[in-house]
Formats: C-alpha cells, sequence, structure tokens
C-alpha cells in the first residue's frame, strides 16, 4: 500500500534504490496506469483545459463518420439479433455518443446493441456514463469476458497510450532502455547486459549504432488477443492513431502536459507519455490471428472516403454562423500538415468483409 504522502516519482525512486533501474515499459506503465498516481487514473486528461485533444473532440463528425461506418459493417454482417461493440478507451464518451446517433438508424442496430467499454479512468468512466447512459453500457476489465456475439471493435488513440520498449544498438549488440538514478536524479540508462538479438526482430537487423528500435509489445500482444477473439466472434477492429505504416527503427516517446511537450522523466504520472504507433506490427498480429488485415490508409483519406466534406457542407449550409469553424475542423481532421497523415486507420476484419474507407 502506497503511503499516502508521496508522490509517483518517490515511489519510483524508492523501487530503483531497492531494485536498481526498471525497464522504460515498467516505467511507462506506473505514470501511466499506477492505481492511485498514474495519469490515467486521477483526471480528465482531454480538451482545451487539459493536456491533449482528439478527433472526436474537435468535431461531432469524426464520430458520426465511425458510426456510419459501424452501420455499413453491421449491414454486411448480416444485421445479428445481438452484436458487441466495444469501444477502448472511449474518453469522454464522445466518439460512441456520436456514432450511435449515426448507427441506430441502421434498422436493427439498437435492438441488437451491446456496448462495452474498456476504461481504466474512473473519471473518464463517470463521464461515459452520462454520456452513454441511454445505450446501458458495460465496463469490462477483462476482455475475455466478453460474449460470444458477433464484435465490432474501435479503438481511437489508445495503442498509443500502451508502454512500450526501447533497445537501443551498440557494438552490434541490443541493449534495453531503462530508468534509473544518479545524483538523486532519474536518467535514462541500458541493461548492462545485451538482449537476445532474434527476439527483436527482422525491420532492426540493418540498424546502425545508435539506433533505436521502438517495440509496443504491449499493444502488439493486445491487439493479438482481441484478434483471436474476434476469429470466431465475427466481425472487426478499427484502430486509429498518430504512427507509421513501416516498421523502423528510430524513438518516438514524448510526454505531454497542457499541450505542450515535456520531460518525460520529470513528473511521473502528471504527463501523458504516449509513442507513435507501429501499424505494421499491429497488422502482423490481426494476420496472425487469421484475420484479414486492410491495407493501412490515413485518417485524411478514410475520412473523405466515408463523405466527412458532404457532412461538413450539410451542416455549413444549415448553420452558415458556423461556417468557419467546420472549415477549420474539416482541416483539422484531414490536411496533410495537420492529423490527415500523421493518423493512420487499420482494419483487421474477418474474411469477406468489405469494411468502408479502405481500398476493396
Ligand atoms: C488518448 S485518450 C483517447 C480517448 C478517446 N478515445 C478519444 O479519442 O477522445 C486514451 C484513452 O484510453 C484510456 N486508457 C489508457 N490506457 C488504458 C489502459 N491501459 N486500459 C484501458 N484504458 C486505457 C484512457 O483513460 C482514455 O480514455
Amino acid at each position: 500500500m502506497a503511503e499516502p504522502g508521496l508522490s509517483l516519482g518517490d515511489l519510483i525512486d524508492m523501487q530503483i534504490r531497492q531494485q536498481g533501474p526498471m525497464s522504460l515499459a515498467s516505467y511507462m506503465g506506473l505514470c501511466l496506469t499506477h492505481p492511485t498516481r498514474g495519469y490515467y487514473r486521477k483526471a480528465d486528461p482531454l480538451g482545451t483545459g487539459g493536456d491533449f485533444i482528439t478527433a472526436p473532440e474537435i468535431s461531432q463528425t469524426f464520430g458520426e463518420m465511425i458510426g456510419a461506418w459501424i452501420a455499413d459493417l453491421y449491414l454486411q454482417m448480416g444485421s445479428p439479433e445481438k452484436f458487441t461493440l466495444l469501444e477502448l478507451g472511449p474518453g469522454r464518451g464522445t466518439l460512441l455518443a456520436d456514432a450511435l446517433r449515426v448507427a441506430t438508424r441502421a434498422t436493427g442496430l439498437a435492438e441488437a446493441l451491446d456496448l462495452k467499454l474498456y476504461e481504466t479512468n474512473p473519471v473518464l468512466a463517470a463521464m461515459q456514463r452520462e454520456r452513454l447512459s441511454a445505450h446501458s453500457p458495460d465496463w469490462i476489465e477483462d476482455v475475455e469476458t466478453l460474449g460470444a456475439s458477433p464484435l465490432i471493435i474501435i479503438a481511437n488513440e489508445f495503442f498509443d497510450a500502451l508502454p512500450v520498449r526501447q533497445f537501443v544498438r551498440r557494438e552490434g549488440k541490443w541493449y534495453e532502455r531503462s530508468v534509473g538514478l544518479a545524483d538523486g536524479q532519474r536518467v535514462f540508462g541500458l541493461s548492462p547486459t545485451p538482449y537476445q538479438e532474434a527476439l527483436i526482430g527482422e525491420a532492426f537487423a540493418s540498424a546502425e549504432d545508435g539506433e533505436v528500435a521502438e517495440i509496443g509489445l504491449a499493444g502488439q500482444q493486445f491487439m493479438g488477443q482481441l484478434c483471436r477473439l474476434l476469429g470466431p466472434r465475427g466481425g472487426a477492429l478499427l484502430t486509429i492513431d498518430y504512427g507509421y505504416a513501416h516498421t523502423q527503427p528510430g524513438e518516438t516517446l514524448q510526454a505531454l502536459a497542457r499541450h505542450a511537450p515535456v520531460d518525460p522523466l520529470a513528473q511521473p504520472g502528471a504527463a501523458d507519455l504516449t509513442t507513435h504507433v507501429d501499424f505494421e506490427a499491429l497488422g502482423r498480429a490481426g494476420r496472425m490471428a487469421g484475420l484479414t488485415v486492410h491495407p493501412i490508409v490515413t485518417q485524411g483519406s478514410f475520412l473523405t472516403s466515408l463523405g466527412l466534406a458532404e457532412r461538413h457542407s450539410a451542416l455549413a449550409t444549415a448553420n452558415p454562423q458556423k461556417a468557419a469553424s467546420l472549415a477549420s475542423a474539416f482541416d483539422r481532421l484531414t490536411r496533410a500538415d495537420q492529423m490527415g497523415e500523421l493518423f493512420k486507420v487499420l482494419c483487421a476484419a474477418s474474411p469477406g468483409l468489405r469494411p468502408a474507407g479502405f481500398p476493396a
């Protein structure tokens, strides 16, 4: 049981003094989800008053497009009498509130819907309860408890919030990045002995000295687990996040507080720690589970192919006083120099399904 007066930084330092340096993944895990002091356990981090803003909070149209995507998939799945819709990390519940306003127009979908939410943050869960009560959601702590119904999984900016491991190349060998103490200050270090080469993966085989292999093992394992659950149930997983389409060396860890970058070691639990998502690795996990992984597309192309421009222009015609803010939200979601290209979309689906927004 943690002492009430101690900060998460104090607890981490005590652990390092007792047990030695911890891996970056362990450090990230504590910073993000320590039961009482973790970043995602305490407060609402979203919005202009928080640390960052996400697509559903920029415009209602983001969730509406996902709603149309869900409705289309539900119809392709043969309009089952019951299906589970699971959102991972639903934030304030905004995406689902907007999505379900649209999706429930599909005949039978509202009656068939079994809504499940996977959320670690009690403050956000309370907001989700308020926002989504009309759809009677249940919160699950373990995805293995899902029933046997067909399943649609949505995750926006979820995988970037899971811990990663980093390995640094030194004289032809890989050493794991750790967090230790020097002169009482938290510092990055390296494991004293090298890590097994074979476990790092072929994508990093030609890495040069000094290069970093960043491996989102927790995300890849969770993706594999979810896709194995999807297999026998039928359905699809859609995930949207910032990241890269092909596994590549490089480090992307960043800490954000009040919309600005901060030192990731300075205030554990007070800043969001994230990394860019390796979509190729997530796709590999989906394929290994037997699903069809559709070619990764950019957020800009996904949203526009679902009709985002038409929706924005209909809203602007109906509300001319909002035309400027709608145009700015459209740019923010789709332009290459804003979220349009950095954010990617991946869908892993049962063979035979043709998820909208992906090339046929
Ligand atoms: C960056 S926010 C995105 C929120 C929302 N999807 C949106 O787009 O606005 C990450 C979400 O994932 C949740 N989350 C982070 N780590 C989690 C974990 N390990 N287990 C479950 N939920 C987690 C957070 O509490 C939050 O709801």
